[in-house]
């Protein structure tokens, strides 16, 4: 049929949550049903209190109160949320190998194939399962292939409808969409299938935006959309470190190339490097797919862009230890953000992660402030990577719940996100509480050059000198 009733979404994270909040606040007469394996995610979702729900987005918490036990759930309940739906979103993590072959580089899909096969096990009516996860090219073949192996007579259509809303915008980013994609079989049955979901879609967006496509275009589309906005920031990046080798000024470099209409001005805002689960996880796995495919040239094109990322986060930690009269050991520096962007809790492959890990190898003392992170995320990221022990990490890096007292007996403060408090701070009071000379290196450019350096700071602004 084309008019759903009930849908079930696997997967209650940065994704699944919040887009399906919001087609269930769009869709009053569809129950949505949102399930995951993580017990605890999914009671943080069904917490009263809604400043505890595990995804810190702007506007979310008033959707969720809208929709929440109206014809919104979130449930532990697979199987039970699979039986009931005429249509399964597939929303799980897609992360980067990290064994076998592929290490490194392929997408992990065992979490989605994990998915099928248990909508295979359950499914005694005929179901439209929905690719929301981003997934390499082809992936809805091998779902297909594992569904239609159930045998007991259920059919199975296969959609690939990727998500573009990006974190700390995702309400207004799903509210407002650019656009909506959809790919589906070129078959009767495909198309059928195509139109239930664009009529969710419907209740809110104008038809023009809902693009349809066949699965493959849809699947590649949002490899290829990635992979062009994270080039945009390698690019202007790139012309950061020229433009602090030659006295130009990267703000004014973007300002002017913005303007050209082709080019456009979002996304060129240099900073200490992009980081989210999105961009380098998606570039590897266009690059993973070109190689297997026998395409060098392409793979190494993209390539480049996780190269230049990589460049940009160690050059920033190099900047601080050298303008630090080259040795940071036993010095205090103050990070002020941990998230990977502002307006998110959402610390994954977050440039800080990997400037404090450079700063810890140079023996500094880290003091973190991030209005929505949590020291033992921190710590989190930090073990993640394996460099020392989880004691050691500890004794380095240490989170305070207060920006001044971050600050205080600072050498140095390093600015890792962007969050608009960091800007109202009494800066005056800050550099009173310092060491001398007191330095702040502003990886998001996001400070006031002029005020700091009238109060005796000494500045460092990524792309300029
Ligand atoms: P996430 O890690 O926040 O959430 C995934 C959830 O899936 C987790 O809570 C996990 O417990 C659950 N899960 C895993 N396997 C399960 C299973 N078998 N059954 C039930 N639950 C299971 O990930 P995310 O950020 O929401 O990303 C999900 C997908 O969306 C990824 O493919 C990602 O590439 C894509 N995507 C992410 C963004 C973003 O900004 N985060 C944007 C667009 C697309
Ligand atoms: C991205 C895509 O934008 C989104 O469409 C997709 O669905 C998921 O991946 P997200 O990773 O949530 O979204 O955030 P985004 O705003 O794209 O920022 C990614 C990183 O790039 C952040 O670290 C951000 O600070 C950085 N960035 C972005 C810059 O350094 N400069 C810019 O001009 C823009």
């Amino acid at each position: 049929q084309t008019h759903i009733k009930n849908i079930c979404c696997i997967g209650a994270g940065y994704v699944g949550g919040p887009t399906m909040a919001v087609i269930a606040d769009k869709n009053p007469h569809v129950k949505v049903t949102v399930v995951d394996i993580n017990a605890k995610r999914i009671a943080a979702w069904n917490d009263e209190d809604v400043s505890s729900l595990p995804v810190y987005e702007p506007g979310l918490s008033d959707v969720i109160q809208r929709a929440r036990g109206r014809n919104l759930f979130f449930s532990t309940e697979v199987e039970q949320a699979i039986d009931q739906a005429d249509m399964i979103f597939i929303s799980v993590n897609t992360p980067t190998k990290t064994y076998g072959k592929g290490k490194g580089m392929a997408a992990d899909l065992k979490y989605v194939e994990l998915c099928a096969r248990q909508i295979a096990s359950v499914a005694k009516t005929d179901k439209i399962v929905v690719e929301k996860s981003t997934l390499p090219v082809r992936t809805a073949q091998a779902i297909k292939t594992i569904l239609d192996q159930t045998g007991n007579g259920v059919n199975f259509q296969i959609l690939s409808n990727p998500e573009f809303l990006a974190e700390g915008t995702a309400i207004k980013d799903l509210e407002e969409a650019d656009r909506v994609l959809i790919g589906g079989e070129e078959s009767e049955a495909g198309q059928k299938a195509i139109q239930a979901l664009v009529n969710i879609y419907a209740a809110w967006l104008p038809k023009e935006r809902i693009l349809t496509t066949n699965v493959w275009s849809s699947e590649l589309s949002k490899l290829t959309a990635n992979a062009f906005l994270a080039q945009r920031v390698s690019s202007i990046n790139s012309i950061s470190e020229l433009c602090e080798a030659t006295g130009a000024n990267v703000k004014e470099v973007a300002k002017a190339i913005g303007l050209d209409s082709r080019i456009g001005s979002k996304f060129l805002q240099a900073s200490v490097g992009f980081g989210g689960s999105c961009f380098q996880k998606d570039i590897l796995n266009l690059v993973y797919i070109s190689k297997s495919l026998g395409l060098t040239e392409v793979a190494d094109y993209w390539e480049q862009v996780i190269i230049m990322n990589d460049h940009q986060k160690r050059r920033f930690a190099e900047k601080i230890v050298q303008t630090l009269f080259n040795t940071v050991s036993d010095k205090k520096i103050a990070f002020l953000g941990w998230a990977f962007k502002k307006d998110t809790n959402d610390t994954r492959e977050s440039a800080a992660i990997y400037v404090a890990d450079q700063l810890m190898d140079e023996q500094a003392k880290i003091r973190v402030f991030d209005p929505k992170v949590s020291e033992t995320q921190m710590q989190t990221d930090l073990n993640y990577l394996n460099t020392r022990s989880e004691a050691e990490n500890e004794a380095l890096l240490k989170a305070t719940e207060d920006p001044y007292q971050a600050c205080k007996d600072a050498h140095a403060i390093a600015i890792l996100t962007e969050w608009d408090e960091f800007k109202t701070y009494d800066w005056k009071k800050v550099y009173e509480q310092m060491k001398k000379p007191a330095f702040i290196f502003d990886g998001r450019r996001i400070l006031d050059r002029k005020e700091l350096e009238a109060i005796g700071f000494r500045v460092y602004r990524i792309g300029e000198n």
